[in-house]
């Protein structure tokens, strides 16, 4: 008889206000630059982990949009492997996992995936082992999956994740979730993957001429963004997040070779937010390493943010999110 047990976990993805776009180590994921986050509350990743006492292969297994658990395609269960080793050093454990995972979002929708499915199977893996680090310890280990914006995703609210070279750099709470109740409107202008990732996006930021310049603004930018969330100041917000995710496509594009996120609905959605804030409706856009718009807005705004937004052409679909309060454990699990 060989003994076993099983934990589930969901974690929300976020969306970054100031980006981590290179990294000193990117083995570790130790980034060159603080990053700061909301939450998201419905864009999640539920994980199912059993530790089985027998020595073998991971079985890796995903739903892939809305189907049956299926074997996950090697990309993806290579990475998955390598943080399950990682996670059992860590705990001095023996024996294999069986992990299944599924998104509640579209997987191209541009949002960051593996930031929720890191987080959510980094939670689970520790229950799974009878663990139960501080949260400190949980965003350490969820960074060194190598999706450091995992990091964030296992905390709720507004995140920071500090600039640290200690391998145990982790990602704190600014503020929780109740503190400022901000949405998320993703407008999607392209269902095709990801051409280049963000892995890719990271290891080639420095060879742009604009990389010093944005080191250089960072400072300023972050205790602004610091500053806004503590005060709830919309307006000081929204003009630090719309210029910080320009700048950062700015650097891609200029990469040696460039990488363009860019498509046209991404310049439409742009420009109607621009057209928003002129008439007064509070909004400002961000953009991740894809081609969607996230569209951040005050509660009481979100409606006409959504009524607007669905009009423009070149929108396939909207998502509406809100910040959340962070991963949680879960009773359901999926096999
Ligand atoms: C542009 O290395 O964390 O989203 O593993 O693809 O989630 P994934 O990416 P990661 O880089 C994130 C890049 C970013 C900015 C950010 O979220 O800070």
């Amino acid at each position: 008889m060989t003994s076993s047990t099983k934990a589930t976990a969901s974690a929300p993805s976020n969306i970054a206000f100031i980006k981590y776009w290179g990294a000193v180590d990117l083995a570790r994921a130790i980034p060159a630059n603080p990053s700061i986050s909301m939450t998201l509350e419905h864009c999640r990743s539920r994980t199912t982990v059993e530790h089985l006492g027998e020595e073998g292969e991971h079985e890796i297994v995903w739903r892939a949009e809305a189907g049956a658990l299926e074997t996950a395609p090697p990309s993806f269960a290579d990475r998955v492997r390598g943080h399950l080793d990682f996670l059992r050093r860590y705990a001095g454990a023996e024996g294999r996992f069986r992990v299944a995972t599924e998104n509640n979002f579209p997987s191209a929708a541009g949002i960051a995936s593996s930031a929720s499915g890191f987080a959510a199977l980094t939670l689970a893996t520790v229950r799974a082992l009878g663990l139960a680090p501080s949260e400190a310890e949980l965003s350490a280990l969820a960074r060194a999956s190598g999706s450091g914006s995992a990091s964030r995703s296992v905390l709720g609210g507004f995140v920071e994740w500090p600039f640290d070279h200690e391998a145990k750099c982790h990602a704190q709470q600014l503020m929780p979730a109740e503190h400022w109740d901000l949405r998320d409107v993703v407008a999607l202008v392209s269902s095709g993957p990801k051409r280049t990732s963000s892995l890719d996006g990271h290891k080639l930021a420095s060879t742009s001429p604009y990389w010093a310049a944005r080191q250089k603004a960072l400072p300023l930018r972050l205790e602004a963004v610091r500053r806004a969330i503590r005060e709830r100041d919309w307006n000081r917000l929204a003009g630090v997040v719309e210029t910080e995710a320009i700048d950062l496509h700015c650097v891609a594009m200029s990469s040696n070779p460039p990488i363009f996120y860019w498509m046209p609905g991404t310049l439409a959605v742009l420009e109607a937010v621009r057209e928003m804030r002129h008439d007064g409706v509070r909004a400002t856009s961000t953009m991740d390493a894809g081609a969607n718009v996230h569209v951040i807005c005050p509660a009481e705004d979100e409606d006409e943010v959504v009524a607007r937004l669905q009009k423009i052409p070149e929108v396939n679909g909207l998502l509406r999110d809100r910040v959340g309060s962070g991963p949680r454990d879960e009773d359901e699990h999926l096999f």
